[in-house]
């Protein structure tokens, strides 16, 4: 069928589709019919892919999210992250992508307490940092959660071994923006590949496996909600990341705890002699920018206008009307509220 069906198809809308799911239907619409058409598919491809969607839909529950693992394998949540802060200054820390591992309400800990609840081997880390302002104002009191793989690849929610909430953990920031925990230093691992996404790895030929690397959400009522990791320099798959979400600015390296020099100890109110007592083999400083929404929000302005101005072009209900101001501050806000309290709770 020509693009006359196609056609027929996005203008069977009603007048109640909004103009924002008039432009992404319309779009996505266009995209599957020129896909279909290009690449000759059959009713019997089409069912294999039908087949595929609900698959991904099979295998997840509230502790495997594979949706998430099939858009990373496909640089789908890369590219997301990537656009959507591809216009926001660069005075502050580099988000990366979230992964499927998250879980709210990890464990509270005093600063330089261990998230480590059951010894899982590793190479123990203390790692201590201060969150700040885009002016490195301190910011007291911002969240700090941090969560990483056991050395033998599995997070804790995959690991019948390991106790609920290993190796995660939430700290908060003191008057002068210090936060400092002991952890592991972190472990390479495949993603997981026994389900849709390692299926389309193996289509693909590729590996499944992810850097070293910790995991941080960063927040702040008023400031942007940080969610980056950190990658370990040595790794040899920090060049080479089955989800394409290494940044060059978020890779770290690890120090030795006798290359760290006894002042950098005492600014964490501790001694390399009690580091060392303590079995902590590596140190790391990692400092954290977070950037207002109020100022996040007019960087991204023009992506909101360029959005509006499609929104505009393809709703016949108002074409005589004027764009838009555009602040999507508080929808924005809104929506993300909803991802961290609906779609991240749920892996
Ligand atoms: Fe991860």
């Amino acid at each position: 069928m020509s693009q006359e069906f196609t056609s027929h198809v996005i203008n069977s809308f009603g007048p109640k589709a909004t103009p924002k799911a008039r432009r992404l239907l319309s779009s996505l619409i266009q995209h599957i019919h020129d896909f279909t058409r290009e690449n000759y598919i059959t009713t019997d491809e089409w069912m294999m892919a039908v087949e595929f969607i609900n698959s991904i839909g099979q295998i997840s529950n509230e502790k495997r999210n594979e949706g998430i693992l099939v858009s990373d394998v496909l640089g789908l949540e890369a590219l997301v992250d990537s656009q959507t802060h591809s216009l926001d200054e660069s005075n502050h820390t580099s988000s990366a992508i979230l992964g499927p591992f998250y879980r709210e309400n990890s464990p509270i800990y005093a600063n330089g307490e261990s998230i480590i609840k059951k010894d899982v081997g590793g190479t123990k880390c203390f790692l201590y940092g201060v969150v700040t302002d885009t002016d490195n104002k301190p910011l007291e009191g911002a969240k700090v959660e941090i969560w990483h793989c056991a050395p033998n690849g599995l997070y804790e929610q995959q690991d019948p071994d390991q106790p609920e909430y290993n190796l995660r953990g939430t700290f908060f920031a003191d008057s002068t923006g210090y936060f400092s925990a002991k952890c592991l230093k972190p472990t390479s691992y495949p993603i997981p590949y026994d389900g849709p996404a390692g299926q389309l790895l193996q289509w693909m030929d590729r590996h499944p496996n992810r850097p070293s690397h910790i995991h941080w959400r960063v927040s702040k009522p008023e400031f942007h909600s940080l969610v980056t990791q950190i990658y370990d320099s040595e790794c040899p798959y920090t060049k080479d990341d089955s989800v394409f979400a290494v940044k060059d600015d978020i890779i770290v390296t690890f120090k030795p705890i006798d290359e760290v020099d006894e002042s950098s100890a005492k600014k964490c109110g501790t001694t390399i002699k009690q580091l060392k007592e303590d079995g902590v083999q590596v140190f790391l400083e990692y400092n954290i920018k977070l950037i207002k929404e109020s100022e996040l929000q007019a960087g991204r302005a023009k992506i909101y206008k360029k959005q509006a101005m499609l929104d505009k072009n393809l709703s016949s209900s108002e074409e005589d009307e004027e764009i838009p101001e555009v602040n999507e501050t508080k929808v924005h806000t809104e929506h993300i509220e909803t991802i961290t309290s609906k779609n991240l709770s749920a892996v």
